[in-house]
């Protein structure tokens, strides 16, 4: 879509970036209902055309940047493939990340590797697929990083996290940019990618992030940031000479509340600019939630309704272990009863928790919503970011199925993982079972 230029070839439709937001209340009752009676619940659903409407509404914001997709966000080999399409990389965060983005036929000079605290088995695989492939990049987070990649026979590309010094993100737990866990302080930047090149590691970049789910009004903190980068990546490129590229991260957020407008992006992208200046390297985003977020629902059934004192408990079939965002963040998600005639019900404050014995386990407290009733379907917003890749098994629970949509055509894109996987690996079991016939799995 760009030009070699960086300018757009032409402004893309309406049609093919979509509405800015994609609000709950904007998905289609009866497609969801049906794919729930199909696939049962809980069950993920992505829309693929949405992602690529949001990847491409990004692209023309930023016509100059190179989009990677930050995988963590959601891994599904699909996506990957959508956004490869498009013409966006990927930023994988392990070991696992990178396998699944070669999977899916994503070219490795098209992966960059983000190393925070690497096991010595994702240094390990990624060095070997640098080995089959010496575009792919690497980005470390500390000096001993890089000399676990240099004992390991590497001195391929090479990126350099620094730590900016400032954060900022919808909760204290994904500001990044001012954690020390983070990249190399802003102070040795330069004497580490200096000490690497002289060890003859191709020296291509710098790398910050500054957090995640940055909302629009933190625009200040994004200038001040991007500033920071920029005069970084100005000493380093005196230092060690031409950067390729300068990566400010992802981080732009998405309205989760109903009411919650927007980011702005020509804002952003704006501010940007005015804060890079001249910089003689290639500017690279990792949005992951914002491509993603809007593209997913998570559908989940009532199966208990209980007047208490005080209020009304809902116990829904999924949990934290399906969509850990409530429990972990105090995030909120926006919910929708898909029953027949819910609108018409009366509105009354209702708390929707989960199977798992942690009182963390609850989605919505005392929020008003028409009134609930047992087998009611309900689908909960914004989960196409951090849902599936945050789940876990949790109680023995197996994680749900995940649906895709393209071309507004649906398909099952990962199976519900069958019951008896949460023991398969333990050893008493493998040994019960060996040589004995698997059952059947059906293909849902
Ligand atoms: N690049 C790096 C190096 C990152 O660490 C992250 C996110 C991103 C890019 C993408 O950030 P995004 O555009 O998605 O905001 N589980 C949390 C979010 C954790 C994000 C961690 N890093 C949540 O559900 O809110």
């Amino acid at each position: 879509m760009t030009d070699p230029d960086g300018t757009a070839e032409t402004a893309p439709s309406d049609a093919e970036t979509g509405p800015a937001v994609r609000r709950l209340a904007d998905w289609d009752a009866v497609l969801l209902r049906e794919l729930a009676d199909e696939f049962e619940t809980p069950l993920y659903v992505l829309d693929l055309d949405r992602v690529r409407a949001n990847y491409r509404r990004l692209a023309a914001a930023f016509p100059e940047v190179e989009i990677y997709y930050a995988a963590k966000a959601n891994a599904l080999g699909e996506v990957f493939a959508t956004l490869a399409d498009e013409g966006a990389g990927v930023e994988c965060a392990s070991a696992g990340e990178v396998h699944r983005a070669l999977a899916a036929g994503v070219p490795a000079d098209r992966i960059h590797y983000t190393a925070v605290n690497p096991p010595g088995r994702d240094l390990d695989y990624v060095v070997d697929a640098a080995a089959e492939d010496d575009a792919l990049t690497i980005t470390a987070g500390a000096a001993d990083t890089i000399d676990r990649l240099a004992d390991r026979g590497y001195d391929g590309r090479l990126c350099l996290r620094v730590n900016p010094g400032i954060g900022a993100g919808h909760h204290e737990k994904v500001r990044t940019g001012a954690d020390a866990k983070f990249g190399v302080p802003a102070e040795r930047a330069v004497e580490t990618l200096a000490d690497a090149a002289d060890r003859g590691f191709d020296v291509v970049g710098i790398h910050a992030h500054v957090g995640s789910g940055v909302s629009g009004d933190a625009l200040e903190a994004h200038r001040e940031f991007v500033g920071r980068v920029r005069d970084l990546a100005r000493a380093v490129a005196g230092a060690v000479g031409d950067l390729e590229f300068v990566d400010v991260g992802g981080g732009f957020g998405v309205p989760y509340h109903e009411d919650e407008p927007p980011i702005d992006l020509e804002g952003v992208a704006a501010a940007t600019r005015e804060a890079l200046g001249e910089v003689d390297a290639r500017l690279m985003l990792e949005p992951g939630r914002y491509l993603v977020a809007d593209a997913g629902v998570l559908l989940t059934a009532a199966n208990t309704v209980k007047e208490a004192p005080g209020t009304i408990v809902v116990g829904v079939d999924a949990g934290m272990t399906t969509l850990l965002r409530p429990a972990l963040y105090d995030a909120y998600h926006p919910i929708r009863s898909l029953a027949a005639g819910a609108d018409d019900r009366e509105t009354v404050r209702q708390t929707i928790t989960g199977p798992i014995c942690e009182s963390a386990d609850v989605f919505c407290t005392d929020r008003p919503l028409p009134r609930i009733g047992r087998g009611d379907l309900l689908a909960i917003g914004n989960a196409g970011a951090y849902g599936y890749e945050m789940a876990s098994t949790y109680n023995s629970r197996p994680r749900p199925a995940s649906v895709t949509i393209a071309d507004g055509e649906a398909r099952l894109a990962r199976r519900r993982e069958p019951l008896a996987d949460v023991s398969r690996l333990e050893r008493r079991v493998e040994e019960a079972t060996a040589g004995a016939t698997a059952p059947p799995e059906v293909d849902r």
